[in-house]
């Protein structure tokens, strides 16, 4: 259904970027007013804050009690790359990946630490590779939702419970809105800008007792900086998980990550998040259900992720067009609504197909989204229009 009236109704937050993420719903600057600005973060109050971080994650998460939670530099990358150079290495590899990130991840590991036994296990764009070719007594790193391809694992039923490698997940875009099943994962990262619409620059690392025990007892043969290095002396550096950060982090940003975590126990915890994106993408999945001019990019139902959600263009005049004429066409209808103040930010990843990616997390109002769907109805309508009058 295309309509070329202009709709009525805006979205009152047009924010659906999927990453850094809208804020939470009410969020104003107000919120950080109680920030440890000014003072020390090793000093009492800013320790305690980041100690309270670090519980309130668990709380939320629900993080099992033996897992250590460290607050580390350099947003998710940072936590995912200082989990590769510090534990892999000890035995082979599979790397697992379906979108821009998890490759990234590959071409770490491939070109960068140059490690000899890798195993690729990958799929293009839309598509879950085929899970059952991992050899789990092998290390394992994979990402959780796949942020640039909306496809997401359905659940870890996949990971076996008696693996003998460590299982390395990037979860920056699944944490707070999909389930994770942490008996099967022995390393999490995420960051606070996604699901929870803090801030970047800071990463959560979620390390398990089996990766603990790994970095006591297996040293790289590669020099790590130090603001990679988890252990001193062989053992763990405890105090990284208690607050004690590697380096200086901002307390603005941690404040505000305080609120976002108090926002979502306000509101019910995990559940309550989890509930939220999953009414959100079913807003999403109904309008596309109907449409006649979107498609979801991830094929398979089960695997459509409930945050990062990338449509594309299923009209045979757009579909017809090359890579880079959708590109172009993609280009403009997100400029138009980007104009209207109706959608910021929802054009497809840059190494995607083109299309659009509509954020669907915790933070986002469901009826924002509601409000959204006829002005993309219009926008479609007014870029074919020009698409037409073009040709
Ligand atoms: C799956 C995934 N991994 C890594 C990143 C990089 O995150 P950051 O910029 O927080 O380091 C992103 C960002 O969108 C992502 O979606």
């Amino acid at each position: 259904m295309t309509t070329h009236t202009k709709p009525g109704l805006r979205p009152v937050n047009p924010n659906f970027s999927s990453g850094p993420c809208a804020k939470r719903p009410g969020w104003s600057v107000e919120a950080l007013k109680a920030a440890a600005l000014g003072r020390s973060h090793r000093g009492k109050i800013g320790k305690a804050k980041l100690e309270q971080a670090i519980e309130l994650t668990r709380e939320i998460l629900q993080v099992p009690a033996g897992y250590r939670i460290g607050i580390v530099p350099a947003s998710d990358t940072g936590a995912v790359e200082m989990a590769l150079w510090s534990l892999l290495g000890e035995r082979g590899v599979d790397m697992v990946a379906w979108e821009s990130f998890g490759s990234g991840w590959v071409t770490d590991v491939v070109k960068q630490l140059k490690l000899a036994d890798v195993r690729k296990i990958e799929a293009g764009y839309g598509e879950l590779p085929d899970l059952t070719k991992i050899d789990f007594d092998r290390d394992v790193v994979f990402t959780w939702n796949g942020t640039t391809s909306g496809v997401r694992v359905p659940n870890g039923d996949f990971i076996p419970a008696d693996r003998k490698g460590l299982t390395i997940c990037d979860a920056t875009s699944a944490a707070f809105a999909q389930r994770l099943d942490f008996e099967k994962l022995d390393v999490v990262t995420f960051s606070w800008q996604k699901v929870l619409g803090g801030e970047g620059a800071h990463g959560m690392l979620i390390l398990s007792p089996r990766a603990v025990e790994r970095l006591e007892t297996y040293k790289p043969s590669w020099p790590l900086p130090k603001i990679f290095r988890l252990t001193s002396g062989g053992k763990l550096i405890e105090g990284i998980f208690k607050g004690e950060t590697i380096n200086t982090p901002s307390m603005l940003c941690v404040e505000d990550y305080l609120d976002a975590l108090n926002w979502a126990k306000s509101i019910g915890g995990l559940d309550a998040l989890i509930a939220r994106a999953d009414a959100n993408a079913a807003v999403l999945d109904r309008f596309v259900g109907k449409s006649s001019w979107l498609g979801h990019l991830a094929t398979l139902p089960a695997t459509r992720s409930n945050t990062s959600v990338c449509l594309h263009f299923t009209d045979p005049d757009v579909s017809a067009l090359d890579a880079d004429g959708q590109a172009a066409f993609a280009k403009g209808l997100v400029s138009v609504l980007d104009k209207e103040g109706v959608a910021y930010d929802i054009g497809a990843y840059r190494d995607a197909p083109p299309g659009l990616r509509i954020w669907c997390g915790a933070t986002v109002e469901t009826s924002d989204l509601e409000a959204l769907l006829p002005w993309l109805d219009w926008a479609f309508a007014a870029q074919k229009a020009s698409l037409k009058a073009a040709a």
